[in-house]
């Protein structure tokens, strides 16, 4: 229970920054109260001044102040009103901008294992949650407590007996609060969980909505997601039955007390104690009183539910990177090329008992070229990922020109490292963004956009297309070719200059010409710098100086393709005669 307490107060430090505006709305809102409070006095005071004097002589003056206050009131509430729903909207933006900071920079073997749906719906629905509670239910808190004291003040002083009795209802209302309040959080969060569930199915089946119709499984599709939305159905029921019995509960205690009151005031203007105007302002006063309690009652559980819904957000928000890019006061390298990995070790986080690299050695000089052979899953991609930095090898280390890399500041490393994926991504945008993606401003750089593009053989049907640079991809690049879209991944590997060069070759069947223009493309792209190359074509293993034969995460063979293919007992052998060719 502490703790929750400190990470609501630990939230409350998002308004830190706006605390201006919620003062100011705050002043309109008690502007609004004290209005809102004098107004039982008034009809109390118009009631009995009209059975007494039997005239309207004195109407004017009153009339007059009665509209002013309702201009002012109406003013008072647009104010208060505006200033607290944008500040939510403000601080919305805020959690979003930071968690999604926080997102982007957690290692990769944190996306292995959590779902793309499941981050969206903590950066949208979730935080959505946080925009009430810290807004309009502060206010609608606030101005409660302002009227609720300000009605038991009143009601004391109209009838100190009669209040005695409003005053007796009220341990019931903390009470139902305290348990709705312990029930919303949870109920929330569960909610929550399955809006997330629901998305995440939504985004999947659209991502794979090429292989779902190819299949003919819409229907599963379909079926699929109706169970995540029936799952957050029946939870938005759960959470309705939770209010709806509640506000059952609290109305019924609102009403009883108002039942006894009148009848007990009937009595006490019997006896001559108590005037019908001051009966009438005195229940008017006690409903503000009790409307406030179950306000205050209410908000409380919403904000409950708010915190159960934003749980996740600031488990999120808070969550360390273990990311090498974001390790403090490392040097900067300014690489050559020399690689070296020197008995590395390795399992995926989410698998650890899989040892996927076993004792993997292997130096590579400034400017060498290395093809990674061997068979499907035996580890080669892996090797790239551990250059990249994606990963903590469990032993064993990587060295780039003789040093450390965990004394090197990766950002830097990266800074010199360029990849060319078997499948590339691309992000929706133009041509020109996406080969100018490691540029600072795109737009400013076209000149050095289209040598790129040359360089990578793609300028020829760039420019074929009607906007040329600037044709949009589509999302993921749907809109290009295989061929297409990896003359661009290359062309944006070629403006990063890197000193070393990662190529997880495609092994799609490119038509004759387009091979020859991606590995054209390639070949000048490797010159001259340290290259990796992930083969399986016999072209590409042609053009490297050295081999390296990976079987089940170990290093079997290594040496050039004229040593190896002589050994007839060798993997390499093996793997020429079978898959390359
Ligand atoms: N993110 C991951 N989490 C857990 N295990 C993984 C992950 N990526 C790959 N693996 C496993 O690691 C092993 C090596 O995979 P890797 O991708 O390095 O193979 P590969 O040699 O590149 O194969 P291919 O030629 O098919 O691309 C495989 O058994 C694979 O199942
Ligand atoms: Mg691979």
């Amino acid at each position: 229970m502490k703790k929750a307490t400190t990470a609501h107060l630990k939230r409350l430090q998002l308004v830190k920054p706006y605390l201006g505006r919620l003062l100011l709305g705050f002043l309109a809102m008690l502007v609004a109260a004290g209005l809102q409070l004098a107004f039982p006095k008034a009809l109390s005071y118009f009631m009995d001044n009209i059975s007494e004097n039997n005239t309207t002589d004195w109407y004017t003056l009153p009339a007059i102040l009665a509209f002013v206050g309702f201009v002012l009131y109406c003013i008072a509430s647009a104010v208060r009103f505006y200033l607290f729903e944008s500040t939510g909207g403000m601080i919305v933006r805020r959690v979003r901008e930071r968690l999604f900071g926080s997102i982007i920079k957690q290692e990769i073997g944190f996306f292995d294992t959590t779902q793309t749906g499941e981050l969206t719906s903590r950066l949208t629905v979730d935080t959505d949650m946080l925009q009430g509670a810290l807004s309009m239910n502060i206010a609608t808190i606030i101005r409660s407590v302002i009227v609720g004291i300000g009605g038991l003040v009143m009601i004391f002083i109209i009838s100190p007996l009669l209040s005695g009795l409003v005053v007796l209802s009220l341990p019931i209302t903390l009470a139902l609060t305290r348990w709705l309040g312990k029930k919303a959080r949870l109920k929330a969060m569960r909610l929550q969980d399955s809006i997330s569930g629901s998305l995440q199915t939504a985004q999947e089946s659209f991502a794979n909505v090429r292989i779902t119709q190819a299949f003919n499984q819409e229907k599963k599709a379909i079926a699929h997601y109706g169970i995540a939305a029936s799952s957050v159905l029946d939870r938005t029921l759960d959470n309705a039955r939770l209010m709806a019995t509640y506000q059952a509960l609290s109305t019924f205690a609102a009403f009883s007390t108002m039942l006894v009151t009148i009848l007990v005031g009937g009595v006490l203007i019997i006896q001559d104690t108590l005037s019908i105007g001051e009966l009438t302002s005195f229940l008017l006063y006690a409903g503000m009183l009790s409307g406030s309690v179950n306000g205050i009652s209410a908000m409380w559980g919403q904000w409950m539910q708010a915190f159960g819904a934003t749980e996740r957000v600031f488990e999120l928000l808070d969550r360390v990177s273990e990311s090498k890019t974001y390790k403090e006061g490392l040097a900067t390298a300014d690489l050559q090329g020399n690689v070296e990995f020197d008995q590395l070790s390795f399992a995926y986080p989410g698998r650890k008992e899989e040892t996927v690299l076993k004792d993997f050695n292997l130096s590579i000089t400034a400017g060498e070229k290395v093809a990674l052979v061997g068979p499907s899953g035996a580890g080669k991609t892996t090797v790239v990922n551990l250059l990249l930095g994606f990963y903590e090898p469990s032993a064993g280390g990587i060295r780039f020109d003789g040093i450390d890399s965990t004394t090197l500041d990766y950002r830097s490393i990266r800074d010199s490292m360029a990849i060319v994926e078997q499948e590339p991504a691309l992000f929706s945008g133009t041509i020109a963004e996406n080969i100018g993606y490691a540029l600072g401003d795109p737009a400013t750089e076209l000149d050095k956009i289209q040598e790129a593009a040359k360089l990578a053989n793609a300028h020829n049907f760039i420019t074929g297309f009607p906007d040329g640079y600037h044709t949009a991809v589509g999302e993921q690049g749907v809109q290009l070719s295989g061929g297409q879209k990896q003359r661009i991944a290359i062309a944006r590997a070629v403006i990063k200059n890197p000193k070393i060069l990662i190529l997880d070759e495609a092994t799609s069947a490119l038509d004759s010409e387009s091979e020859l223009l991606v590995q054209d493309a390639l070949n000048k792209l490797m010159y001259g710098r340290t290259t990796i190359i992930i083969a399986h074509r016999y072209s590409t293993i042609s053009q490297a100086d050295k081999l390296v034969v990976l079987e089940k995460g170990e290093l079997v063979q290594y040496g050039t393709h004229e040593a190896l293919i002589e050994n007839e007992e060798g993997l390499y052998h093996k793997l020429v005669m079978n898959q390359i060719g």
